[in-house]
């Protein structure tokens, strides 16, 4: 019962470049998560279970021990504030850059209006700065909020500024770069050290040796 381990992966490109990472550390689907439309999926080791949920959601599973482990953004945990959660290992895949971002040339007002999902983060960058913002909540999407007039600035990710160029937009300020961690929570790595402590371990190898 000590050995079982429940990781929690998000759909999408983190369960996509997390998979190789495990199956360096032995741990396999048994059946395709992008066929199924079960959240629990069983793997090739016994015990080890991965729990497939919203990638804002990884940080809250894991610290309120619906999962022992799980990967998310750096992104995510900056603005979820994980003070809860271990944080063992840069799994250096998804990356991307947390940007602020606008129209070319557009002559900012001393308090902006900036839409984004990263209301925390944002509002720490602005305050780290001493400059005013009026920070807007969205859930997606960002990009449109400048096009519509509805707001002067976004702060969002930035891969290959594919996105913002298709939206007349351009990266402005750089404010972290991001990618994706291993986050335990902490009761069980004091209750599950063994596996735990393996399991980050193989994970360590696969990422150093670029797997
Ligand atoms: P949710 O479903 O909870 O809204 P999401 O749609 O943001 O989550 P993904 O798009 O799979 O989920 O993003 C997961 C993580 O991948 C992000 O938190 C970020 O760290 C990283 N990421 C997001 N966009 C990119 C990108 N274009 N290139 C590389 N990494 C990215
Ligand atoms: C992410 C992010 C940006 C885009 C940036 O969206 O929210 O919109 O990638 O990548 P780029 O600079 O390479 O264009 P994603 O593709 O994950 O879509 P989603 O937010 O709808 O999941």
């Amino acid at each position: 019962m000590a050995d079982s381990l429940t990781i929690a992966l998000s759909k999408g490109r983190i369960l996509q470049e997390t998979l190789p990472l495990l199956a360096h550390a032995g741990i396999e689907l048994t059946e395709d998560p992008d066929a199924s439309r079960k959240l629990v999926l069983e793997t090739t080791q016994p015990g080890v279970k991965v729990v497939v949920v919203r990638a804002t959601d990884v940080p809250t599973y894991v610290e309120h021990g619906g999962a022992d482990v799980g990967v998310a953004g750096k992104d995510v945990l900056m603005e979820y504030g994980s003070r809860g959660l271990y944080e063992p290992l840069d799994l250096r895949i998804a990356r991307c850059k947390l940007m602020v971002a606008g129209r070319p040339d557009a002559a900012q007002p001393r308090r902006p209006r900036v839409a984004t999902k990263f209301v925390n983060i944002a509002r720490r960058y602005y305050a780290g700065q001493g400059r005013q913002a009026e920070l807007i909540k969205l859930y997606g999407s960002m990009e449109l909020a400048p096009l519509v007039g509805m707001a002067d600035l976004i702060v969002d990710l930035v891969d290959t500024g594919n996105t913002l160029r298709a939206n007349g937009l351009e990266p402005l300020e750089h404010i972290a770069d991001i990618s994706s961690r291993l986050v335990v929570n902490k009761a069980s790595m004091k209750v599950k050290h063994r596996p735990l402590k393996a399991l980050i371990g193989q994970l360590r190898e696969a990422v150093e040796g670029g797997q």
